[in-house]
């Protein structure tokens, strides 16, 4: 599986993101979790701490590196001049737009509508990131405006922990951060989020080959 880490903005939990999907999708098969970010976040991150578990390496160690690993996880550049969806498209099983549920970042978002249109893909998602704990109605507000706009949000959403703050002093996963109570939870909301991708995975695999199966010849 390839999963791609994208934003329009910089600063939303991109990194922290891809990291955490790499750390857990390494547990079922050989990751490597590919920067390509200049600022290295991600290397910088995994270098902090040898026993991550996950190879992390730069994009041009891709074709060497390719056959040793089953799953991939792109981390991008904080921002890029313009993103383009379609070609980050190609090759990958999911675009994932991090994204916390705070005006700066919705309206980024809604000013990007019509390359979202245009690029028009199920494999597209918006995950909330660094969402504050309800009765605060950030995340849900954020989610009603997003689906208006049509666009594609995971159900799964991040919450707002100072424990991933520290965990990338640390090198560390959140999971690994002692004494926070909210630590094994905020692994858990990427864990969860890593279930749904793999979901919507396989149903547009399947939606895929339905639709193979329906031209004639095959
Ligand atoms: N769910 C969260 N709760 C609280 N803080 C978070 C959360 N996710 C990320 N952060 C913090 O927000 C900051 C930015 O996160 P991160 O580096 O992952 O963003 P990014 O999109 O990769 O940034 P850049 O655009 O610079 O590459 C970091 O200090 C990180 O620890
Ligand atoms: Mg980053």
């Amino acid at each position: 599986m390839v999963i791609t880490v994208a934003s329009f903005k910089g600063g939303v939990g991109k990194s922290t993101s891809a990291l955490h999907l790499a750390y857990l999708l390494n547990q079922k098969a050989p990751t490597m979790l590919v920067d390509t970010d200049p600022n290295k976040t991600a290397t910088l991150w995994a270098r902090r701490n040898d026993n991550r578990g996950f190879h992390v390496g730069p994009a041009t160690a891709l074709a060497k590196d390719a056959q040793r690993f089953q799953h991939f996880v792109i981390d991008t550049p904080a921002r890029p001049e313009n993103l383009d969806l379609q070609s980050l498209l190609e090759g990958t099983d999911l675009l994932l737009i991090p994204t916390p549920p705070a005006s700066f970042a919705l309206d980024t978002l809604q000013d990007a509508h019509e390359t979202f249109r245009e690029a028009a893909s199920p494999a597209i998602r918006i995950l909330l990131t660094s969402c504050p704990p309800a009765p605060q109605k950030d995340a849900r507000e954020a989610r009603e405006v997003l689906t208006d706009l049509r666009f594609r949000v995971m159900n799964s959403q991040i919450r707002r922990a100072k424990a991933f703050e520290y965990a990338a002093r640390q090198g560390c996963v959140v999971s690994e951060v002692k004494g926070d109570p909210i630590a094994g939870l905020a692994m858990r909301d990427y864990d969860a989020t890593l279930d749904e991708i793999e979901e919507i995975v396989e149903s547009i695999a399947r939606t895929e080959q339905g639709e193979l199966a329906n031209v004639p010849g095959n």
